[in-house]
């Protein structure tokens, strides 16, 4: 449904530059969290194949960060990059959930799985909304042969270390998944009435207080004022 809107959003080529450089982050800091997880898991299989999967995720920063760089050296950026619509497309895995320490295999593989399905999905809908440049659909075709491998990886070991309770762990990591999604929404709801309240504020309350104010100024003797004799006598008040 959204495939005309992605469309728009990558024929520009100074935002398409804009997003490749924010997935690079993307895929490097989920890279640096995977290798975390290869650190603190205690099953050696796991271990090898979170190594290779971090090296994927690199190597997919850097393709990202290249292909950038030579969209920029064909036509150097506007300095004022425009609507960027980044939650209209979202980076990869959503990999800045993955909590690594004190997750356990099944948990972190659950994780993991539904984190490259995902990636999986967008990459598939932006290689394909992507033919006006042959170059950069081909580093998606590339990625989403990895993410492909990553999503099939992760649920077939998570059926290794869990194989009875395997679906429960899925069905709980979606609800987590959702649970955050909510959050999110939640949390940009919240900013948009905080700011339409203030605004109202703003305008509606401040103005009879700004009035009153002006009058009272206009009301106000400048300069030095003469205090009637007797009057300032008191050392309990000023007048
Ligand atoms: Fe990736
Ligand atoms: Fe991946």
């Amino acid at each position: 449904m959204l495939i005309p809107v992605q469309r728009w959003i990558w024929s520009d080529a100074d935002r398409r530059v804009q997003k490749l450089l924010r997935f690079s982050e993307t895929e490097t800091d989920g890279g640096r969290d995977i290798l975390r997880a290869a650190e603190v898991t205690s099953d050696p299989l796991l271990r090898r194949l979170y190594l290779e999967h971090a090296i994927d995720e690199f190597r997919h920063g850097v393709l990202f960060r290249h292909r950038a760089a030579a969209l920029l050296k064909v036509s150097p950026c506007r300095s004022n990059p425009g609507f960027q619509g980044d939650w209209l497309t979202p980076g990869g895995h959503g990999l800045d959930d993955l909590q690594v320490d004190g997750e356990s295999d099944s948990d972190m593989l659950a994780f993991l799985h539904l984190s490259e399905k995902a990636a999986a999905s967008r990459f598939t809908v932006y290689r394909d909304v992507m033919q006006h440049d042959p170059p950069t659909r081909a580093v998606f075709e590339e990625i989403l042969h990895d993410e492909t491998f990553h999503m099939n990886y992760t649920l077939t070991q998570l059926a290794r270390v869990e194989p009875k309770r395997h679906r429960r762990h899925l069905w709980r990591a979606r609800l987590t998944r959702l649970w955050k999604v909510y959050l999110r929404l939640a949390t940009g709801l919240a900013g948009i009435l905080g700011s339409m309240l203030l605004a109202i504020q703003y305008f509606v309350l401040l103005p009879p207080f700004a009035w009153l104010a002006k009058r009272a100024a206009r009301r106000e003797l400048s300069g030095w004022t003469i205090v009637s004799p007797g009057a300032s006598e008191s050392l309990d008040r000023q007048y």
